[in-house]
C-alpha cells in the first residue's frame, strides 16, 4: 500500500489532512513531528506533509522535524507552518505578519504540478500569524494573495513545496484538487487505500493469531465492527460479551441484544450488571471518578466473565485512531483532554494481550467497513455514545430519577430529529440533567421541577464541535414534548456553548 505521511506540528486541522487524502483512496497517517528519519524510513513513504501548527518558526522552543527528512529526496508538501519550516530551512526568511484568519483570493502564478488544474484565482483558507517574507534561491512564487506574496511556493529543481493556506478545510475552493495533485501527480501514489482492502488483509493477519478473543461489545459502531472482523478471521474463538450497565439509552439493551442475535453468527452473552454499577455510583459527584468507577466496574465484569469462559489471551476492543491521539498515547502534540477508559488501563494480572483492529481508523471508515460487513443501517447512523454513558451525562450523583429523566428526554430529541429529517446530519444530540431545578406552572399549579438541557452538536470527529442551529420550531416541539411527557420536568433549554472551550459531554 502507498503511503503518505503527515508530521503533526500541532495544527486543529492536521487530522483533516489525512482523511482527505484518504477519502481519495490513498493511506495517511498522522505520525509526531519529531519522529527520527529512521521511524520514518519504516513508513517507505512515497511523499511527506509537514502540518501546519500554532508555532513560529524563530521562537526559542519551535518544533523542527530530523534535519535529514529534508535531503531524503522524496516529495514534500508544507502547509501553514509546515511551509515556514521549509521557507526557513532553505534559507528564506519568514516574517511576524498580520495575523489573517479566513478567506483570501490566491492568485495562480503557476498552474503546474501541485496547482495544475487550478486556473485563475480561488478562495483559500488562511490560519496564520507569520509569513514568508523572502523566498529560498531555487524556489519560485506560484500563488500569492493581496497581503501574502509568496502564499504558494515550489522548488524549481525538487518536487518541494510550501503553501501559506490550507488546502485540507471545505472552504478552501479546489482544496481537494490541491492534495490530489500533490498525492498523485508530484508523489504518485496509487488509490489502493480500499476498505475492501483493509477488510482483507485485517481478517488476513488476525487469522494468524493463537489463543481465544474477549471482545466486550456495547452495540455501538466501533465494537461491533471490532467483532465482526475478528470473528470472520477466527471463528468461535471470539467471545463477546455485552455489559448492561444500567446507564445506556432508553431500551437499548434489548435493541442491543436482539441485534446481535438475528443478525451475526457470533457467541454473544448479554450481562445485566447495571444495580451493581448503579449502587457503585451512589452518592459520587465527580466526573472523572464516575468514569473511573464505570472502567473499573467493566474489568471487573469482564475478569468474572474471563475466569469461567476462558482462558483467554487477547482482549479486543473498538479503539479509533482520534481516539488513540485524544488519550495521549500517541506522543503528538495532543494533550489528554479526557481519560477514556477504552484506551489502556487493564490491571497487569489479567495478563491479556489487547487486540485493535481498528486503531488506524476514522470513523467515517468504520461507517464503511460496517455496510461492507451487513451491519444493519440503523446501528451505524446511530450517533456515538460515550463508553461510560448516561454516567458523564447526568450532572453530578447518577440517580435512578435522573437517569430516566435523561433517556426519555433523550428519546424525545433523537425522535424529533429523526422526523425532522435531521438526526443524520448531526454529530451527536442528547439530552441532560443536573440537579438544578425551576419553578414551573401545571394547571393552576406551582410545581418545582427539573432543568433539562438539550445538546445537539456538529463535528466532524469529536475534537472540536460546533452547537447545531436547529429551527425554533423544531426546538420549540422537543421543549413541549418534554415538559408534557415527563412529570419532573419544568425547564427545557438548549446549550449553546462549542467545543472549545465547553466538551461535548457535560462531565
Ligand atoms: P468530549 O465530551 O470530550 O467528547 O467532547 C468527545 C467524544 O468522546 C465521547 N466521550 C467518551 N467516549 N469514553 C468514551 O468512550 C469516555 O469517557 C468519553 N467521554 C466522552 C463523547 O460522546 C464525544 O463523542
Amino acid at each position: 500500500m502507498d503511503k503518505i505521511v503527515v508530521l503533526d506540528f500541532g495544527s486543529q486541522y492536521s487530522h483533516l489532512i489525512c482523511r482527505r487524502i484518504r477519502e481519495f483512496s490513498v493511506y495517511a497517517e498522522l505520525v509526531p513531528y519529531d519522529i527520527s528519519y529512521e521511524e520514518l524510513l519504516k513508513y517507505n513513504p512515497k511523499g511527506i506533509i509537514f502540518s501546519g501548527g500554532p508555532s513560529s518558526v524563530y521562537s526559542e522552543d519551535a518544533p523542527f522535524p530530523d534535519s535529514k527528512i529534508f535531503e531524503m529526496n522524496l516529495p514534500l508538501l508544507g502547509i501553514c507552518y509546515g511551509h515556514q519550516l521549509i521557507v526557513n530551512k532553505f534559507g528564506g526568511k519568514v516574517k511576524r505578519a498580520n495575523k489573517e484568519y479566513g478567506s483570501s483570493l490566491l492568485t495562480i502564478d503557476n498552474d503546474r504540478d501541485l496547482l495544475s488544474g487550478i486556473v485563475g484565482s480561488i478562495r483559500a483558507w488562511m490560519s496564520h500569524g507569520d509569513e514568508a517574507e523572502q523566498i529560498p534561491s531555487g524556489f519560485k512564487v506560484i500563488g500569492h494573495t493581496e497581503s501574502v506574496k509568496a502564499a504558494a511556493i515550489a522548488s524549481e529543481k525538487k518536487s518541494i513545496f510550501g503553501i501559506q493556506f490550507h488546502p485540507e478545510v471545505v472552504h478552501t475552493e479546489q482544496g481537494i484538487e490541491i492534495l490530489k495533485n500533490f498525492v498523485l501527480k508530484v508523489c504518485g501514489a496509487k488509490q489502493d487505500w480500499t476498505m475492501e482492502g483493509f477488510i482483507e488483509s485485517t481478517v488476513e493477519k488476525i487469522s494468524k493469531i493463537e489463543g481465544n478473543v474477549l471482545c466486550g461489545v456495547s452495540g455501538g459502531i466501533d465494537s461491533t465492527v471490532a467483532a465482526l472482523l475478528i470473528h470472520k478471521a477466527i471463528g468461535n474463538r471470539l467471545k463477546c460479551i455485552f455489559v448492561n450497565n444500567g446507564l445506556l439509552r432508553l431500551n437499548e439493551e434489548i435493541e442491543i441484544e436482539e441485534m446481535f442475535k438475528n443478525n451475526f453468527k457470533v457467541n454473544f452473552t448479554a450481562i445485566n450488571a447495571s444495580q451493581v454499577f448503579l449502587d457503585k455510583l451512589e452518592g459520587v459527584d465527580d466526573p472523572e471518578k464516575k468514569r473511573m468507577i464505570v472502567g473499573e466496574e467493566f474489568i471487573h465484569v469482564f475478569t468474572e466473565f474471563a475466569k469461567i469462559n476462558g482462558p483467554f489471551k487477547w482482549l479486543a476492543q473498538g479503539t479509533l485512531y482520534p481516539d488513540v491521539i485524544e488519550s495521549g498515547i500517541s506522543k503528538g502534540p495532543a494533550a489528554v483532554i479526557k481519560s477514556h477508559h477504552n484506551v489502556g488501563g487493564l490491571p497487569d494480572w489479567l495478563d491479556l494481550e489487547i487486540l485493535e483492529p481498528l486503531r488506524d481508523i476514522y470513523k467515517d471508515e468504520v461507517r464503511k467497513i460496517a455496510k461492507l460487513l451487513g451491519v444493519p443501517e440503523k446501528l451505524f447512523m446511530r450517533h456515538p455514545f460515550p463508553g461510560p454513558g448516561l454516567a458523564v451525562r447526568i450532572i453530578g450523583e447518577v440517580t435512578p430519577k435522573k437517569l430516566s429523566i435523561a433517556k426519555v428526554a433523550s428519546k424525545i430529541v433523537e425522535e424529533e430529529l429523526i422526523e425532522a429529517d435531521l438526526y443524520g446530519k448531526v454529530w451527536q444530540a442528547y439530552a441532560s440533567v443536573g440537579d438544578d431545578k425551576a419553578v414551573g406552572v401545571v394547571g393552576d399549579e406551582r410545581k418545582y421541577g427539573n432543568i433539562v438541557m438539550i445538546r445537539v452538536v456538529d463535528s466532524i470527529d469529536a475534537m472540536t464541535a460546533d452547537w447545531t442551529r436547529l429551527p425554533h420550531k423544531l426546538l420549540e416541539k422537543m421543549s413541549n414534548r418534554i415538559t408534557n411527557e415527563i412529570d419532573d420536568v419544568t425547564w427545557v433549554t438548549y446549550t449553546i456553548s462549542s467545543k472549545p472551550p465547553a466538551t461535548i459531554e457535560p462531565q
